[in-house]
């Protein structure tokens, strides 16, 4: 079956793989959609690993059931593209997201596991999730880029009149954003060095304030406008700039969650950090409960995922749809690829 395949640095192929084989055990998916994540770009920027089928915010039908008797053929699912052990004290105390095993079978992040970018894909069924009728599978595959959002949220632990900032408006910025209001604070601020994405969050209305990143005078504007600095910065880029203006604009005390991933070592200002008493908090992906609240607010009408998607293209396109997420230029966060297109 055809897949688009990793197979360079910036370059895809379109090629063969084989069939997913029935095991009785894993749920077999025909692809609905697949959405292109933050994380995919990394990959692609590397071109390693080579052979990679991207993909793990995936929707489609069920057309082998595994050892899952509640589902039936035609169902449709998404899934937490995750292999945790399920055995560790990260698994037993429920945060799978930490696993060390979580992301050595991930789906759409391994090898062995072809993610969204095929026609059809094997899961675990453990991880396997159906989706509400009322649930859309554009809005489905938007469930887990939300969850990793409502995640680092959670982990900022805002309180109700709190003064947050979100650093990068990307999908994961947005949706930070997002649940930052919903978990009750007062004032959210985005910093983009993308004005296109910048004006975005404010149509969308996801943050109160967009400012340009490259400004040199905005950390001491936000910090006087802020009285002190924010109570939290979700950081969702993972470069240097980003993480080391997260620790500028940051109150005393307050607490910066990393969420931005970098592939390689950055410099940061730790005596920030120290001098201010600040609590970094990673943040990564989102618990089992997470990944479910967000399939459930969407379902609930609660939060409008499609607001979030600005198209979806064909396996043929999938090269174009990096590039203009890349581009800098573009105001488009989250793309969809849809193997029927
Ligand atoms: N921790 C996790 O669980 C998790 C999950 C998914 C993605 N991620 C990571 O989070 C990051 C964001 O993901 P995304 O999908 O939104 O990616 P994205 O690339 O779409 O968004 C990043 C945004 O940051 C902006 N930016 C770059 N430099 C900046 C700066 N100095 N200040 C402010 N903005 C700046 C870019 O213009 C871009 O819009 C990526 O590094 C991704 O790998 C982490
Ligand atoms: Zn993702
Ligand atoms: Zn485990």
């Amino acid at each position: 079956m055809k897949a688009v395949i990793l197979d360079g640095i910036k370059k895809f192929k379109i090629d063969e793989i084989n069939e997913p084989v029935v095991d009785g055990e894993k749920v077999i998916i025909e692809v609905s959609k697949s959405g292109i994540c933050g994380s995919d770009i990394h990959y692609w920027v590397s071109g390693e690993p080579k052979g990679l089928v991207m993909g793990h915010e995936f929707v489609g039908k069920v057309i082998d059931s595994g050892n899952r008797l509640d589902l039936n053929v035609g169902n449709r699912v998404t899934a937490l593209p995750i292999s945790p052990c399920g055995k560790c004290e990260a698994c037993v105390n429920g945060n799978v997201q930490f696993c060390p095993e979580t992301w050595s079978h991930a789906v759409g992040l391994s090898l062995d596991n072809p993610g969204g970018l095929t026609k059809k894909i094997a899961v675990r069924s453990d991880m396997v999730i159906k989706i509400p009728d009322q649930v859309s599978d554009d809005e489905a595959a938007l469930v887990e880029p939300l969850a990793v959002g409502l995640h680092a949220a959670h982990l900022g632990r805002i309180a109700v009149g709190d003064d947050v900032l979100v650093i990068g408006g990307g999908i994961i910025g947005l949706a930070s954003a997002e649940f930052a209001k919903k978990e009750g604070a007062s004032y959210v601020a985005l910093t983009e060095t993308n004005p296109l994405r910048g004006k975005k969050a404010i149509d969308l209305k996801v943050v109160d304030e967009y400012y340009n990143a490259l400004d040199k005078d905005l950390p001491a504007k936000l910090i006087e406008k802020t009285k002190g600095g924010f109570d939290v910065v979700i950081e969702c880029v993972g470069n240097e700039a980003a993480i080391n203006s997260a620790f500028t604009m940051v109150k005393p005390g307050g607490i910066v969650v990393l969420v931005g991933v970098s592939t390689s070592a950055v410099a940061i200002y730790s005596t920030l950090a120290v001098m201010k008493e600040l609590v970094v908090q990673g943040s990564i992906a989102y618990t089992y409960n997470e990944f479910n609240a967000c399939l459930k607010l969407i379902a609930d009408k609660k939060i409008d995922a499609l607001k979030f998607i600005d198209d979806v293209v064909s396996f043929e396109d999938v090269q174009k749809a990096y590039e203009r997420l890349t581009s800098g230029s573009d105001s488009a966060v989250k793309i969809l690829v849809a193997p029927k297109k």
